[in-house]
């Protein structure tokens, strides 16, 4: 059951068999076999990963490997092997931890040889008399068993660091410009100037951009949202929507950037399911504007709360308050100035200047350890002249204290202080709902606050 959809090629001095793109699995033969013996597995693996079976003839194969994975730009792989085999593949992982991810030997016996050293997890399978019994014992292995993390969870975790937001562009090799938003940005080196980004092996344009001359980083600015979404969509007119013009390294350049960088290519690194491509700055502007953001998959906007901050320190009245959730719930506290009233955590009703560290002492003193993690709304009630900064997060609550928590559902709304809260928290249940917050602004009339994008 041979498949004619894998090639053979040579690195480091030793031939290979590949087929497929993604993850790379490297198969490594037992004594008085060759790579073929592996040729059911390419076929069954291509679809999904990057199969890759060497033909092992050197006294030291675990050097003939690392050759071969130096020589390929694998900075590390999943490993499985058979037979006598596995010894080998055990050497390779005691001898170069970092290289490999996981290790599966088939019909191996390991004895008391093995490695104390090895970092990644392992696998020793029985041996299987039928080639499709190994593949399914494989995809399950492979796919599953080893895999360490919950992938959303480890997402959620690198979403903590807040990053800016850039649109990744090149002329391409085929004339045709293609982009993608990326936050992996990270500047590298002064001399020689270096940058990177990372890219995603499933993206539509990964092959064009590790294959490409060149690439431009746009760093975008806080009234480029739109197009970040653009440039985050699979649209094939991304192009067209967008204003842009070719850079000095001809490659497209993002109208209204904050900072542009055009770059040739220095060095494209294979890392997992991304590719790391390392840029050479061959020409690069900044401009003044305000720098969009991103945290924990929300766009922030940092003139906004910076705007917050100037209007609390030249009102002369200032309510600082928050919008708190526990366990989906939101918190509300009894109203002093209402019998029966509840109000959100705020200070600064009673005509003091409020700020955000009273709102902390505020949220101490009532049993609350909250994290203010974004800014939600600002506005001016004219009436009352009190400048308005409203805050949301999330709170632990030590003590039930005071508090009262409401269903988003069943908000008691005439209980509510005023319209201007009515009017906020409405917008916050109905936004929550999506999961994408927007920042309010603007003077507060008749209970209306502005959406600002
Ligand atoms: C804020 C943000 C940051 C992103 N960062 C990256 C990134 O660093 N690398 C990446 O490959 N994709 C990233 N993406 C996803 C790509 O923009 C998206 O997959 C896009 O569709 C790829 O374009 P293409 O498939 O047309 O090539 C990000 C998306 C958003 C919204």
């Amino acid at each position: 059951m041979a498949s004619s959809s894998h090639a053979q090629s040579v690195a480091g001095g030793t031939r290979f068999l590949e087929a497929g793109s993604g993850e790379v699995i490297l198969f490594i033969h037992g004594s008085a076999e060759t790579a073929e013996v592996w040729l059911p597995q390419l076929a069954a693996f291509a679809a999904s990963h990057r199969p890759l079976a060497p033909d092992v003839t050197a006294a030291d194969a675990v050097a003939q490997l690392r050759r071969l994975l130096d020589d390929l730009a694998l900075a590390s792989v999943n490993v499985v092997a058979q037979g006598d085999g596995g010894a080998i593949a055990l050497a390779l992982a005691a001898a170069h931890p970092q290289r490999v991810r996981r290790l599966v030997t088939i019909g191996f016996e390991p004895g008391a040889a093995v490695a104390p050293r090895l970092l990644c997890p392992v696998l020793f399978m029985p041996a299987a008399d039928d080639e499709r019994s190994v593949t399914a014992a494989l995809s399950a292995v492979l796919s599953e068993r080893l895999s360490r993390f919950d992938n959303r969870e480890l997402r959620t975790a690198f979403g903590s660091f807040m990053t800016g937001v850039t649109i990744v562009t090149t002329a391409g090799v085929d004339g045709q410009p293609r982009g993608f938003t990326a936050n992996s940005f990270t500047s590298v080196s002064l001399e020689p100037p270096l940058l990177l980004i990372c890219i995603g092996k499933a993206a539509a344009s990964v092959d064009v951009f590790s294959r490409a001359e060149g690439f431009a980083v746009n760093i975008l600015s806080e009234a480029q949202k739109d197009t970040s979404v653009l440039f985050a969509s699979k649209r094939p007119d991304k192009f067209e929507a967008a204003n842009w013009r070719p850079g000095p390294f001809g490659n497209p350049l993002i109208e209204g950037s904050a900072a542009w960088f055009d770059c040739a290519r220095y060095q494209v690194i294979d890392a997992g399911d991304h590719i790391i491509l390392m840029g050479h700055v061959q020409a690069f502007s900044y401009s003044d504007a305000n720098p969009l953001g991103y945290a924990r998959g929300h766009y922030i906007t940092l003139g906004l709360e910076q705007a917050a901050v100037n209007a609390a320190s030249s009102a002369s009245r200032t309510v600082v308050g928050a919008i708190l959730e526990s366990d989906n719930r939101l918190i509300l506290l009894p109203d002093p100035a209402r019998p029966d009233g509840l109000v959100l955590p705020e200070v600064g009703r009673s005509g003091a200047h409020g700020s955000a560290s009273q709102l902390h002492d505020l949220l101490t003193r009532e049993g609350m350890d909250a994290t203010l993690g974004f800014l939600f709304a600002v506005f001016e009630n004219p009436e009352s002249r009190e400048q308005c900064i409203y805050y949301r997060g999330e709170a632990l609550l030590h003590a039930r204290g005071r508090t009262v928590l409401a269903d988003f559902e069943d908000i008691p709304w005439d209980r509510l202080p005023d319209e201007a809260t009515r009017s906020m928290l409405r917008r916050y249940a109905a936004e929550r709902k999506i999961g994408r917050f927007k920042i309010y602004s603007g003077d507060h009339r008749q209970g209306l606050v502005k959406a600002v994008d």
